[in-house]
């Protein structure tokens, strides 16, 4: 059997005691061993008048039977008295039963200022003052036991109790606030909406109900929560006729009703109403912390352009998005770094440049008349960007370093790396995809010489096991890879890896022990150090450079990758290349045991006849790149100007007969501006696309660019308004 609740050494103070509720509390408390300050003023029920004797009876009642029990004839108006009562009789004051409650009903708008203030200051106001004078010793003694009276009446509303239906509900509110902050102390506080035959409900209630609806129903609920063992705080409970029952909030899944670029209307929040106000899915909310987190989602979901989820089955798929949502956009640290022909040529013998092929000499040896930097460098300096710690520093996103793998790589060159340099690297968090496996990191890496974009990464990076959470699986951001062609290849190039390649690669920058240490690759679990994924992917660069571009750096353009196997140092290489058009398909194999260790790859070339022998570079021979490096030079002193009056990206795609020729971006949106090659880093504004020639037309004045528009000679995309603003750019500072 379970043991008997006692209240033994406890103090117990009930207002309202001197009947119905409040009585039945005190006797039972007192039969449990407690000491008990009986409070009554002695009033009507409508609060009018005052005596002693409706308390006094019950304490004599209690003391009859063997119990403590003094007398109160204070209201509750005067909490501090009350309080004093008890702490003079028994030294100390443990559990506050907040009963003591009159009513003055009148429908609405009979109710008199006098009615509506008596009602609060009765029950709410009374409430608070019997229980701050108590506060103080519970927190002091850490311990505790409040309860407030509630009604169905204002839980529900009822006809012509206005008065009470307000102050009753407030009492909930006054209560969740004393559970969250009466908590660590071990001040407990809960409220009850009894229902039960009383004076006070002689007139609502038929009299039978009223018989058999007894207070001794209600108590042993009010002394379960005022135990020390009871662990219920912040409760909510209708109580009656011997049933108990709980109740809780519950919120509708709900729905977005505004976008992030439009204005919120009523119509759309009409629209929505059903979806708002259907219930299922619905959560439970149960602390301010839960439903500030639900808004909070839906602000970043409305600012990232998805959708929003409150719904508890989707809770982890809730959380993990709005994780993605501050992750995705985050910008690295700028990385500056120099390098020299050392570095270039040091990372070419490690991608197996070789003495024995004479036209590798250009790569590494720094007096060759045609001595080059190998295209694929370009992932060197980038991958060193989000190295050093940056990738753990995502925020929203805590990443086990141990658990990445370098899932794809796609670099494009804007122009060949030069020789020797100083270039600055930014990286942004491009998007995040859940391949339920595991996330994969898309991180865009834009590499510069001063303002002039040399080349674009984008790193695939695999988490394992992170994913799982419902995250969208493609992104429109990613560079897709490409199946290679159904038939055998057009050519196969071989290259036996030394044993010492990861040891030499290694020193282009990428530290990693797992490519070294025995010792840690094992613990990785792989049976000895493993080559670079980034070695072999340069490798198969390399062959393709060779067989179908005379290792002409200035005709390769781009490459992906997908990594599908580690490489062990000391295999055989084998690209296996098919030409389609100006795209090398190609995938690589270790011959010795056939695995295909890049996948799905490509390198796109420049055509050879697009080559300019003097300047190789996109753009080149075009005479808006005059232009457009005109209008960079020109923005340097007086760029803040006007970027205030224009704020706005506009990207550029100038075409040359049916081809883009080169793409350039106009940042006039922040700070003093910037003029660079290639797409706009963060997202444009407008994109124009026009050719070279009318290019020129436009900046000479000879073409208007309205009626360019119409007449489809300049096509634009996003905000076309602000192509009116390109007049002023164009004719104020790019004049030639
Ligand atoms: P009741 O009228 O029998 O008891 C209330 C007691 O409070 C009376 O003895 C009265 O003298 C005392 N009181 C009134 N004003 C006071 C003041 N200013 N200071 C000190 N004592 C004062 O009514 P009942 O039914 O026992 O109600 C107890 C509590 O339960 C009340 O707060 C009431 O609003 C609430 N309640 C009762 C329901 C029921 O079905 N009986 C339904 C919902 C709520």
């Amino acid at each position: 059997m379970a043991s008997t609740l006692r209240f033994n050494g406890r103090v117990v103070l009930v207002t309202g005691a001197g009947g119905g509720l409040g009585r039945a509390y005190a006797l039972a408390f007192a039969e449990r061993g407690a000491s008990v300050v009986v409070n009554d003023l002695g009033g009507d029920f409508t609060g009018v008048g005052k005596g002693s004797l409706a308390a006094d009876k019950v304490v004599e009642e209690i003391r009859r039977k063997g119990g403590k029990a003094v007398a109160n004839y204070d209201s509750v108006e005067e909490g501090e008295k009350i309080v004093k009562t008890a702490l003079d009789a028994f030294g100390r004051i443990d559990i506050v039963i907040n009963n003591a409650g009159i009513l003055r009903d009148r429908s609405f708008s009979r109710i008199s200022d006098e009615d509506w203030d008596k009602i609060q200051r009765v029950h709410l106001r009374g409430s608070f003052l019997v229980t701050r004078a108590a506060w103080d010793h519970m927190k002091k003694q850490k311990f505790g036991r409040i309860i407030m009276t509630s009604s169905a009446s204002g839980i529900y509303g009822n006809f012509g109790q206005a008065n009470y239906c307000a102050a009753k509900l407030g009492l909930l509110g006054l209560s969740n606030c004393l559970a969250v902050e009466g908590k660590k102390n071990n001040i407990h506080c809960n409220t009850i909406a009894p229902t039960a035959g009383s004076r006070m409900t002689q007139s609502i209630l038929p009299e039978d109900l009223v018989e058999a609806l007894k207070p001794d129903y209600v108590a042993p609920l009010v002394l379960w929560l005022c135990h020390e063992s009871c662990e219920e705080n912040g409760g909510l409970f209708e109580v009656g006729a011997g049933w108990i029952g709980k109740l809780r909030w519950e919120r509708s899944l709900g729905a977005l009703v505004r976008q992030r670029t439009q204005p919120m209307t009523p119509e759309a929040v009409k629209a929505n109403w059903t979806k708002i106000c259907d219930f299922d899915n619905a959560t439970k909310p149960k602390s301010i912390q839960e439903s500030i987190g639900s808004i909070v989602e839906a602000l970043n979901k409305i600012n990232s352009g998805g959708e929003v989820s409150a719904n508890p089955t989707s809770r982890a798929t809730s959380a993990t998005t709005s994780e993605f949502a501050r992750a995705i956009g985050h910008k690295f640290p700028p990385l500056y770094s120099s390098y020299a022909e050392l570095d270039t040529i040091m990372y070419a013998l490690g991608v197996g440049a070789s003495i024995k092929e004479p036209k590798d000499m250009k790569f590494i040896y720094e007096g060759s008349s045609d001595f080059s930097c190998l295209p694929t460098f370009g992932v060197i300096l980038a991958q060193k960007s989000i190295m050093n710690g940056g990738l753990a520093e995502i925020p929203g996103l805590s990443i086990n370093l141990a658990k990445i793998l370098h899932g794809e790589q796609y670099l494009e060159l804007y122009k060949p790396i030069p020789r020797a340099g100083k270039l600055r690297c930014e990286a942004i968090v491009a998007d995040i995809l859940d391949k339920g496996s595991g996330l994969v990191i898309l991180v865009d890496v834009y590499t510069y010489s001063g303002e002039e974009l040399i080349c674009y990464n984008q790193f695939s990076i695999f988490v394992v096991g992170s994913g799982g959470s419902g995250g969208k699986r493609t992104s429109d951001k990613a560079k897709a890879a490409v199946a290679i062609p159904n038939r055998p290849p057009d050519a196969v190039l071989t290259d036996t890896t030394s044993l010492n390649q990861a040891a030499l690669y290694r020193l282009s920058g990428d530290w990693n022990p797992l490519h070294i240490d025995p010792n840690f690759a094992s613990l990785a679990g792989f049976d000895k150090p493993i080559l670079h994924g980034l070695c072999t992917f340069g490798f198969s660069a390399r062959h393709v450079l060779q067989q179908f571009a005379d290792n002409d750096v200035s005709r390769f353009k781009a490459i992906k990758v997908r990594f599908a196997k580690p490489v062990y140092p000391g295999q055989t290489l084998q690209t296996e290349m098919w030409k389609e058009g100006n795209r090398i398909h190609f995938q690589t194999k270790v011959q010795e045991t056939g695995g295909i260790v890049i996948s799905n790859a490509y390198v796109d070339l420049v055509p050879a006849s697009a080559i300019s022998a003097k300047t190789p570079s996109e753009g080149a021979g075009l005479q808006s790149t005059l232009v457009f490096e005109e209008i960079g030079r020109r923005l340097q002193g007086i760029g803040e100007e006007v970027v205030k009056k224009v704020r706005a990206v506009f990207e550029w795609h100038i075409t040359k007969g049916e081809n883009t020729a080169a793409k350039w971006t106009i940042d006039l949106k922040t700070g003093s501006g910037k003029v660079y090659q290639g797409p706009a880093k963060g997202s444009a504004d407008v994109t124009i696309t026009l050719s070279d020639e009318d290019f020129m037309e436009v900046v000479l004045g000879k073409l208007d660019p309205q009626k360019a528009v119409f007449s489809g000679r300049l096509k634009a995309r996003g905000n076309i308004l602000l192509s009116q603003k390109l007049q002023m750019i164009l004719k104020d500072y790019a004049k030639l």
